[in-house]
């Protein structure tokens, strides 16, 4: 009786928590590689709005859109200089309103990337804050004096490479920017500056967003005594004490108003923090995690340095957050996207990259709990690109990191190693949308050179072939969206098994009378697992047939199998 009603409560507990963003799928769009409407090469929200039913195929609930606001594309549109403006090259604000339109004709919400850590230095209010030290926005960004030696005001470094401190000749003052010098940080702890973001965010949700990926939002505290930082780094330092009065009137003053979903990119939060800023009470719907997809970086952030990793890390990474969210919370789920090379280069061996191995990687991420979101091209398997030389790149954080290697004594061949493997354009290359040239992307040449296996990876492959990637990222999403599983895989209790297996990652999710496991390969070699439950019947396969007994299953090359558990023993 006692466990019948703590059933009962628990129940009710979770659908008193049902935010509509629980039960729904996100897809990344980068809307330069996307889709090209008029041939110039650069993808567009036209573009976006032609594809529309493609998504809706694929079952999707909301797009998260990447930057599309006015600006000098320094870093393709994180760097804006108008955030009630649309980039000429991406189409018009109308565009944009019928791209809203066009969605919630399909039942997809979008929500877009909130870039309020800096703006351009193109962007009026600094142009204004950088006019006079007297002018009222002035103190709307950071501006210190240097030393008295001519140096910078203190030695942080910037995550591009080099010092935060960028000088100005005309004011004789030093600016602070966490990232490029084109993007100068906001300085958040004047309220005018506060106010104006968030009278920005509210209009942006007027018009009928559902939400804000909200980027780098750790950077917006900086310490304020402006001291050296001596942890061997320099790198400038997020998530700084004070951070969260900022947070919570965000919140208040920003987002309440309108029932949205709400995505942190939130570097430097342990696990001791996600109850604050994930919590059921927290300052957003959930947020990404960097552990298990930044494994392979090197110490200090570079990406040429030694680097060594193997499935217990990522296995831990994957439980240690999913176990906080047992008890309040809820994960943003992701293996790839716009800053991460694409996951099948960096968890498959080179030489088994396939559709298995991808449809392994997908299963293995997609029933934890959270909210799921694929980033374009994911779900057609596309790859990593190797161009042949840093000229072919994009990217200025790998245009940093290759310098800096061959600075530090690399090699060019080593130095060019490392960008194939971390580049940031490994995902930004064109979406393959068939065999023609450009892929289908544009009928001119593209901004950034297609990747060459787009001749067999493909949209138009994949929608000809039903055992296509494309067809089980569908089904994975219609198991979570209506199925008899759908509550389970949303709300139910995660425990992971074999912990200390090298080879396989296997989990259970469990709720009420209803139990899962999801059991993954993630080796070429085969294995005999033995378990301690018996199943009653299998939900999901990468491979066409099955090798299970009751409570023994011989796992094949990167085979997994979601099943559900009998509880009847
Ligand atoms: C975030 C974005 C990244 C961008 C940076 C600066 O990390 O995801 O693409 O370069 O912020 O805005
Ligand atoms: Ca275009």
């Amino acid at each position: 009786m006692v466990q019948l009603s703590e059933r009962m409560n628990e129940e009710s507990a979770t659908i008193k928590n049902r935010q509509w963003w629980k039960e729904a799928v996100v897809y990344q769009i980068y809307p330069k590689s996307f889709y090209d409407s008029n041939g110039d090469g650069i993808g567009d929200l036209k573009g976006v709005i032609q594809k529309l039913d493609y998504l809706k195929e694929l079952g999707i609930d909301v797009i998260w859109l990447s930057p599309v606001y006015q600006s000098p594309m320094d870093d393709n549109g994180y760097d804006i200089s108008d955030y009630q403006a649309i980039a000429e090259e991406f189409g018009s604000m109308e565009d944009m309103d019928l791209l809203i339109h066009e969605a919630k004709k399909r039942n997809i919400k979008i929500i877009m990337d909130l870039v309020v850590n800096h703006t351009s230095d193109e962007h009026e209010w600094f142009i204004e804050s950088k006019s006079d030290v007297n002018h009222p926005k002035r103190d709307w960004y950071i501006w210190r004096n240097g030393r008295k030696d001519e140096a910078p005001p203190n030695n942080w470094k910037s995550i591009f490479g080099g010092s935060c401190w960028e000088y100005d000749e005309q004011t004789g003052q030093y600016y602070l920017h966490a990232f490029s010098k084109k993007q100068p940080d906001l300085n958040w702890e004047n309220p005018d500056l506060r106010n104006a973001v968030y009278k920005m965010v509210r209009w942006w949700l007027d018009k009928g967003i559902s939400g804000f990926r909200v980027d780098a939002i750790t950077f917006i505290k900086k310490r304020q005594d402006f001291a050296d930082s001596h942890d061997g780094m320099n790198v400038i330092e997020t998530n700084q004490q004070g951070i969260h009065e900022f947070l919570s009137e965000l919140r208040k003053e920003a987002f309440t108003s309108h029932d949205i979903l709400t995505v942190a990119e939130a570097p430097g939060v342990s696990y001791k923090e996600l109850p604050i800023y994930a919590g059921e009470d927290g300052h957003f719907s959930m947020l990404f995690e960097f552990d298990h997809v930044d494994l392979d970086v090197g110490k200090e952030g570079k990406w040429y340095e030694p680097y060594n990793w193997n499935l217990l890390d990522f296995k831990k990474a994957i439980s240690d957050s999913q176990t906080f969210y047992n008890n309040t919370g809820w994960g943003a789920l992701y293996l790839e996207n716009h800053d991460q090379p694409r996951s099948l280069n960096k968890f498959i061996k080179p030489e088994d990259i396939g559709p298995i191995p991808a449809k392994m990687l997908a299963t293995v991420y997609f029933f934890l709990k959270g909210t799921p979101f694929i980033y374009q091209g994911q779900e057609i398997g596309m790859t990593n690109v190797q161009y042949p030389s840093i000229e072919h790149y994009n990217d200025l954080a790998s245009i940093d990191q290759y310098y800096s290697a061959l600075k530090e004594g690399f090699s060019k061949e080593e130095a060019l190693a490392a960008i194939w493997r971390r580049s940031r354009d490994n995902s930004r290359t064109p979406m393959q949308w068939n065999h023609s040239e450009y892929a289908g992307f544009s009928q001119g040449t593209p901004w950034l050179e297609i990747n060459s296996n787009y001749s067999f990876i493909n949209v138009e492959n994949a929608l000809k072939d039903h055992n296509s990637l494309f067809y089980f990222y569908k089904k994975l999403i219609s198991l979570r969206k209506s199925s008899p599983y759908s509550d389970v895989i949303a709300f139910g209790k995660y425990e992971d098994m074999f912990k200390d297996s090298l080879q396989i990652m296997v989990y259970t999710r469990e709720l009420n009378d209803k139990k899962i496991a999801v059991i993954a390969n993630f080796d070429n070699k085969e294995l005999t697992l033995n378990l301690d439950f018996n199943i009653k019947n299998v939900i999901l396969s990468n491979y066409d047939y099955l090798e299970l007994h009751l409570n023994q299953i011989k796992l094949r090359p990167y085979e997994s199998i979601v099943c559900e558990v009998d509880l009847s023993f």
